[in-house]
Order: structure tokens, then C-alpha cells, then sequence
């Protein structure tokens, strides 16, 4: 059974999900040292640490001291909770198909870091929540599940992201319970 390592850079409501669903969380990494996700960790007795952009030399040297973290609690399937930063090659390559990713949207469309508002300003009908591997480019990698989620009238970012979350905090301990028995 692989042990879980989860990036976040925010609240941490799919952090949560992960935890109440019992699956082996071991380490919780953050690029935002306030991240709210990382007191979710704590309150949890789960290991936490921050790797901020700004105190190492360049991204690869970030990922890197954040990759051999994660290797040194014995993590073999690492999972981006709303964690807000591209990772680098050398960090892609280390957890090579281990490495998923929850993103607000129906993937292919509306991948980046504003779906939620890119999706109401398209004046989409439904929107959803999608699982995948992660790969180099953004929210591009492999699909492993996807729900629909509709919009309705009068939703704000707020009120269509919440909807989204509920459904996300359903598939992604599903998903990455599947893939911690692989
Ligand atoms: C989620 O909607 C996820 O799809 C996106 O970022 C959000 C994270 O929310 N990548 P939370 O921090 O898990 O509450």
C-alpha cells in the first residue's frame, strides 16, 4: 500500500476529504507557509513542512528539497490538493504516474488557475470536477475521473466552486484509494 504525500497552497477542503476517508496521509507540503490546509495537517498529527518559492535559488532547487522531503516519509503517490505551482521536471520524473491532480472543470477545458471564473464568464451550462495524472503542461495529463456538475442561475464563482468541492471530496478519495492498492 502506497503512503500519500499532498501538495496545497490553500484552504485544504480536499486535504480534509483525504484524511476523513482514512487514507494514509504521511507528509503535507505547502509553497504558502499560512496555508490553511497545513493546520488541517497539524490538527491531524500529519507531518507538514513549507517550501516557499522565495527562500531557495530557483524552482528546481524548490522541487527538489520538496521531492526529498516527501521521499524521506516514504511517499509513493503524491496528490495536488489545490496546490497552486507547476512542478518541474526532475520532480514529475521522480513520482513518474504518481503524481494526480484535482481540477474544477470538465479537463480539456478550461485548465489554469481561473476555471471557475473562465467557466461563468463562457456562460457554460455545466461544469465539473476532474482527477488526472499529472504531467508537464497544465492540467493537460492523463484523465482518470470526471464528474458533471451543473451551473445554475444566479451562481457566483463562489457558489459554483462550492458545488464543484462537494463533488470533488466525493471522486478523489476514491481515486487515490485505487491508486494507493496499486
Ligand atoms: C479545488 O477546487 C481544486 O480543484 C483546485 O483548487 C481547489 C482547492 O481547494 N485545484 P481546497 O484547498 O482543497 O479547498
Amino acid at each position: 500500500m502506497r503512503v500519500i504525500g499532498v501538495l496545497v497552497s490553500g484552504e485544504g477542503t480536499n486535504l480534509q476529504a483525504l484524511l476523513e476517508a482514512g487514507l494514509p496521509v504521511v507528509a503535507v507540503a505547502s509553497n504558502k507557509p499560512d496555508a490553511g490546509a497545513l493546520a488541517r495537517a497539524r490538527a491531524a498529527g500529519v507531518a507538514t513542512a513549507s517550501f516557499a518559492l522565495e527562500d531557495f535559488p530557483d524552482r528546481e532547487a524548490r522541487d527538489a528539497a520538496m521531492a526529498a522531503w516527501l521521499a524521506d516519509r516514504g511517499v509513493g503517490l503524491v496528490v495536488l490538493a489545490g496546490f497552486m505551482h507547476l512542478l518541474t521536471t526532475a520532480f514529475l520524473e521522480r513520482f513518474q504516474d504518481r503524481i494526480v491532480n484535482v481540477h474544477p472543470s470538465l479537463l480539456p477545458a478550461f485548465p489554469g488557475a481561473h476555471a471557475v471564473e473562465d467557466q461563468l464568464a463562457a456562460g457554460v451550462a455545466e461544469s465539473g470536477a476532474t482527477i488526472h495524472l499529472v504531467d508537464e503542461g497544465v492540467d493537460s495529463g492523463a484523465i482518470l475521473r470526471q464528474e458533471r456538475v451543473p451551473v445554475v442561475a444566479g451562481d457566483t464563482p463562489e457558489t459554483l466552486h462550492e458545488r464543484i468541492k462537494r463533488v470533488e471530496h466525493r471522486l478523489l478519495p476514491r481515486v487515490v484509494r485505487d491508486l494507493c492498492a496499486r
